[in-house]
């Protein structure tokens, strides 16, 4: 039975406006891309104070014309919390929120590079060959469009390659100073640490740094690690983790299981306890990856899981899981316990014990 139009009947509207709603919610998204292209979080962190529109239009790289536009960009995000408004004297003036501190370049923890990377194009396409991919009996909607898988077509095209691993790189920036700052104990007492799937190695080199007793290893893809030199107790070795993984008392795995699916991950999870050093009681694996809650709700942290999820699926034949796919994974890898340190936020970070 379809809705039907009746005089103070709200419903058949409500729904045509949330239908709207979701039909533009890439909006959100594509204006915070050219946002950050244009510069703007920059642009206002430079400014030093509360900065105008005709501030702002003025220290724009756009064309004359178009700077009639800006306070258009400006007001959806404005409407989506990047940016806010204060009130100077008689005029308001855009300032930085904390999402937008976050996309200025200079900050150490800057997600840029990761926005930049994941709305580009190759990333974005497969999303218009979703259905097409139901229908067909391709691996991913990623290899629908590309012709492979995102790991090959990184190995093929170095500038893919390049802002990927960057992209890699400054969430790995964000989530070591979380982790070293709230809980270091867990590298504590390690001789060797192999970071399995490390990319270009800022995790391992932010261990490195803070444990200079502890060898570690960064561990990815030949293309990944080929042009990067180690120093000190952090050194670089190219592999596959389906093949063999260095050894070593803790492999680290961040941000690497839920790009792959339950098959696979038993694989890789297998390897890491092959390469446990049989040191004593320190051996454990380290997993930092999300941990799906099963809520229902609008909450926005509920929906990054899914997108995370659905991402995954697209880009990947990966999957975000909960507690119990998780536990899943352990018990048929071979590992007898695991304890889970819900500390970064839609992350967690799991320890698992052989
Ligand atoms: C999502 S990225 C995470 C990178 C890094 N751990 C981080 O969080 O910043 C996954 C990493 O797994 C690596 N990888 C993919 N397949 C691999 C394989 N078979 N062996 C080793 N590393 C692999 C990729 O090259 C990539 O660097």
């Amino acid at each position: 039975m379809y809705l039907i139009y009746r005089e103070n009947d709200s419903e058949l509207l409500q729904a045509h406006a949330h239908v709207w709603n979701q039909i533009y919610n890439f909006i959100n998204s594509m204006s915070l891309k050219c946002a950050v292209q244009l510069g703007i979080p920059d642009i206002i962190s430079k400014h030093g104070k509360p900065m105008t529109l005709d501030e702002l239009v003025t220290a724009l790289p756009i064309h004359p014309t178009k700077s009639q536009y800006i306070y258009r960009l400006m007001r959806i995000l404005l409407h989506s919390g990047v940016f806010s408004l204060q009130i100077i004297g008689q005029e308001e003036a855009y300032v930085l929120t904390k999402a937008s501190q976050l996309l200025v370049e200079d900050n150490p923890l800057t997600l840029k590079p990761f926005l930049l990377a994941a709305l580009n194009p190759a990333l974005t396409t497969p999303w218009c060959h979703l259905s097409t991919w139901f229908q067909n009996d391709d691996p991913t909607p990623f290899a629908t469009v590309h012709g492979m898988t995102l790991w090959d077509f990184a190995g093929h095209e170095p500038k893919f390659n390049g802002f990927f691993n960057e992209a890699m790189a400054s969430d790995a920036r964000l989530v070591a100073s979380v982790v070293l700052h709230k809980c270091k104990d867990v590298f504590k007492g390690l001789n060797t640490l192999v970071d399995v799937g490390g990319g270009t190695g800022t995790m391992a080199k932010a261990i490195a740094k803070e444990f200079p007793q502890t060898e570690c290893t960064v561990f990815d893809l030949k293309h990944v690690v080929a042009d990067l030199k180690g120093d000190g107790n952090l050194k670089y070795v190219g592999g596959d983790m389906f093949e063999a993984i260095p050894p070593a008392d803790a492999l680290l795995l961040k941000w690497v299981l839920h790009d792959w699916n339950d098959e696979e991950c038993v694989k890789i999870l297998k390897k890491c306890k092959e390469a446990i050093t049989s040191n004593g009681k320190v051996g454990k694996v380290i997993i930092i990856d999300m941990m799906r809650e099963n809520k229902k709700g609008d909450d926005e942290s509920i929906e990054t899981q899914l997108f995370f999820d659905m991402l995954m699926m697209v880009l990947l034949n990966g999957k975000e899981r909960d507690e119990k796919e998780w536990a899943k994974l352990f018990q048929e890898a071979g590992f007898s316990d695991y304890k889970i340190n819900p500390i970064l936020g839609l992350r967690s970070l799991i320890e698992i014990y052989p």
